[in-house]
């Protein structure tokens, strides 16, 4: 992993005991319904498998565990991992496996149906997020749900809402990537002006080149 990686890593490993309880009043209202709207946009079947990229402590892919056949959770921090692993344990839920894995070396080759993220793809810069957003197409899921941060107005809000360090994006960035790797946007939902939800489904198309690659 590379050295800022590894710094990222190293800060969400040091907090990863706390971090279920972290968000202040203001945020934590945003954070929950932002993982709501995804785990309901997901909505695996139930032979689905279900990708959790950023998996952090296991929101998100424990909540799925319920509905889905097998849910694989990837994150790059070794502190956030445990405290999954440690959750699923004492939840006595057993199909889900959580390990290291990074955006773009997700460390899994088996088959994924539904790939989800909640709140960690803009730890990248823009480039980085697609490449990410390319890899998971690649995968070829036929939903991939990604909950973040994302400006709906002002791309230099006078506050940030999640005031640490992150490369936020507008909506309309994020919905040029995922349809220039080959998806269909089928829903935006705004959880809060710096918040959303977006679902992409699986385009019959594939990924949109522009004329110069073609040349
Ligand atoms: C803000 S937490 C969100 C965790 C979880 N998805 C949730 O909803 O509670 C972001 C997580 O993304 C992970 N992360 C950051 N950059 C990543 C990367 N490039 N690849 C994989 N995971 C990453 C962090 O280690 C952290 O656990």
């Amino acid at each position: 992993m590379h050295e800022k990686l590894d710094d990222l890593a190293n800060q969400f490993s040091q907090i990863a005991h706390h971090y279920d309880d972290k968000h202040d009043d203001e945020e934590k209202p945003v954070y929950n319904a932002c993982a709501s709207l995804v785990i309901d946009h997901t909505g695996p079947d139930p032979d689905d498998v279900v990708l959790d990229l950023g998996t952090g402590t296991g929101l998100v892919a424990l909540a799925l565990a319920e509905d889905a056949n097998y849910v694989v959770g990837r994150d790059i921090s070794d502190g956030m991992i445990e405290q999954a692993r440690s959750k699923a344990d004492d939840s006595g839920i057993e199909n889900v496996e959580f390990g290291s894995g990074e955006f773009r070396d997700l460390q899994y080759d088996g088959d994924v149906d539904i790939v989800v993220s909640n709140f960690a793809l803009h730890h990248l810069p823009d480039k980085e997020k697609r490449e990410a957003i390319e890899v998971i197409a690649g995968l070829g899921p036929r939903r991939f749900v990604l909950g973040d941060t994302m400006f709906f107005g002002s791309s230099d809000p006078e506050e940030s809402l999640f005031g640490h360090e992150v490369n936020v994006e507008t909506v309309g960035m994020l919905v040029n990537a995922l349809t220039d790797a080959g998806f269909v946007v089928t829903a935006v939902e705004r959880v809060h002006e710096q918040v959303g939800v977006l679902v992409a489904e699986q385009s019959n198309e594939g990924p949109v080149h522009s004329p110069q690659e073609d040349q």
